[in-house]
């Protein structure tokens, strides 16, 4: 037997070593004991069962679907700590407020293996929901954690390697809200007018079962695309709303769909926060590209409207960048060549349908976000650079696909360092004729929060990048950078395409945050 330690691999003229000048390691996870027990001398604000099972729900007239779910409990704590979302599929609401100490004691009960992944939040890396954390089915991993995230919308979902995308597309997903002091003093719409919207795509067989990749490669080198919307996990949704303001939460759960949201009416959209939560101020945007993860709040205002009208949340046209134009898979795409990425529709429908007087006026300040300065990056003049191509018919990160332990040189930093890194969408890099191919990929990083410092390119007006972000879209012929600080939790964390069927087939990495460097 090899010890993990004792390998090192240095990579050859291959085009990973040209690109990153790389010997990748790899790192000695095997102590990494999954937390079966909850630990004695952690005190949990909210303590919770969540189990991910098998179900039938009904989502289409007709038959029920199979499907997976998150099944949640309050064990201790505040009732209101988890909310089931009526009609739903998807995973209860957990709730929490910043400082709280969370406990969740998550059980598979299906039949693959599967671990939580609490997307947005900065979590020990041992808590995040790492692929090698994985427990088979009866085995329970408890989570212990404190919230140390500002208030925002943050989610959950499965992180299994290779099975992200049918697991999220099976149902396993729901919402995990952090509310703190600042946020409460906003004055923003609460309760009953603070509304979660997840939209997903979904294609349903006509028994009513839900359809995922059909084995052609293409398909998956695309994304799966579904002919459904579902708000929710409801299909032609409608949401009735008095005349007053709302605070809508929008989460882009779909597993590669990309919607370039807008109101129907031409009404800009106002914008209040993004995946990390509240902006500082409002800004409006006529409409906003949001990619697969990505969070965008809203205030919307519906005493415009008469009570007995309507308007629609809808996803404009837009060149989806499909491989092969989306033409090429007409036919063979079951569901995508009806619907393809980039095609128009309308999202959710909204009934206006009873006078209210809302006394909020949209706040001007919302909140204070502190912005980093490109002198505090341990390399201002010189960014890590990530390259988003195709190699070897498979999506790749500089070249290289996910090895469950490896981190190439460039992949390792410091604790509480700050760095830049910049991702670039421009296809080509010598790869050949494949090369020249590329597609929109919005890239997530595990652990924190980071800030967009430029974006170059095609420059849509559609995107948000004033807010803290933890997933960006990069279209095709765009390249991004980022200001990302490396927190106080050392170890093994990811990042990666969240186009769900690009993360399965290799297009994430690990990066390692290295505590005090050890003195030689
Ligand atoms: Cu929602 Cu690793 O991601
Ligand atoms: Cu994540
Ligand atoms: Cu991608």
């Amino acid at each position: 037997m090899i010890n993990r330690r004792q390998f090192l691999k240095v990579t050859g003229a291959g085009a990973a070593g040209l690109l990153t000048g790389g010997i990748t390691s790899f790192v000695d996870t095997s102590g990494a004991a999954a937390s079966s027990k909850p630990t004695e001398n952690f005190n949990p604000d909210l303590d919770i069962a969540l189990k991910a099972t098998p179900a039938e729900v009904p989502i289409l007239p007709g038959d029920p679907t199979r499907v997976w779910r998150y099944q949640g409990q309050v064990i201790k704590g505040d009732p209101a700590g988890l909310i089931n979302l009526e009609r739903s599929y998807l995973g209860p609401i957990i709730r929490t407020h910043t400082g709280q100490k969370v406990r969740i004691r998550f059980t598979n009960d299906i039949a693959d293996e599967t671990i939580v992944h609490w997307h947005g939040l900065h979590v020990p890396a041992d808590m995040d929901g790492h692929p090698r954390l994985v427990i088979p089915r009866g085995e329970t991993y408890v989570y212990e954690f404190e919230v140390r995230n500002r208030a925002g919308t943050y989610w959950y979902h499965p992180h299994p390697h290779g099975m992200t995308g049918p697991q999220v597309y099976g149902g396993l997903a729901g919402l995990f809200l952090v509310s703190d002091d600042e946020e409460q003093a906003a004055g923003l719409p609460a309760g009953e007018y603070d509304i979660p919207l997840v939209i997903q795509d979904r294609a349903f067989d006509n028994r009513n079962q839900l359809i995922y990749l059909s084995g052609h490669r293409m398909e998956q080198m695309n994304g799966f695309l579904g002919d459904w919307i579902l708000i929710n996990g409801q299909p032609d949704f409608i949401l009735p709303v008095a005349t007053r303001p709302y605070r809508l939460r929008i989460l882009n759960g779909s597993n590669s769909r990309i919607y370039r949201l807008a109101w129907q009416d031409g009404n800009p959209l106002t914008v209040i926060g993004t995946d990390g939560g509240l902006l500082e101020t409002p800004v409006e945007r006529g409409y906003v590209m949001l990619g697969p993860a990505e969070r965008l709040e809203l205030w919307v205002d519906f005493s415009r409207y008469p009570v007995g009208s309507e308007t629609a949340l809808i996803s404009l046209p837009f060149d989806g960048g499909m491989l092969g134009g989306g033409r090429m898979g007409r036919g063979m795409m079951r569901s995508g060549a009806a619907l393809p990425n980039g095609a128009g529709f309308p999202v959710l429908r909204v009934k206006v349908n009873r006078r209210e007087k809302g006394g909020q006026i949209l706040p001007q300040r919302l909140s204070t976000i502190k912005r980093y300065r490109t002198a505090e990056a341990v390399n201002p003049r010189y960014p890590k650079t990530f390259q988003l191509l195709m190699r070897h018919m498979s999506w790749s990160i500089n070249g290289r696909t996910f090895q469950m332990d490896a981190v190439a040189r460039d992949e390792r930093v410091k604790m509480n360092s700050m760095e830049v890194w910049e991702f670039i969408n421009e296809g080509g890099g010598g790869m050949g004729m494949m090369g020249g191919m590329n597609m929109p990929h919005p890239i997530h990083l595990h652990g924190k929060q980071f800030q967009v410092l430029e974006r170059r390119g095609v420059m849509h007006e559609g995107y948000v990048d004033e807010g803290w972000k933890d997933t960006v879209l990069l279209m095709p012929g765009e390249r991004i950078r980022i200001l990302v600080k490396f927190g106080d939790y050392p170890g093994l964390f990811l990042y990666h395409c969240h186009n769900l069927e690009h993360e399965d087939m290799g297009m994430m990495r690990n990066y390692l945050i290295e505590g005090a460097p050890a003195v030689a």
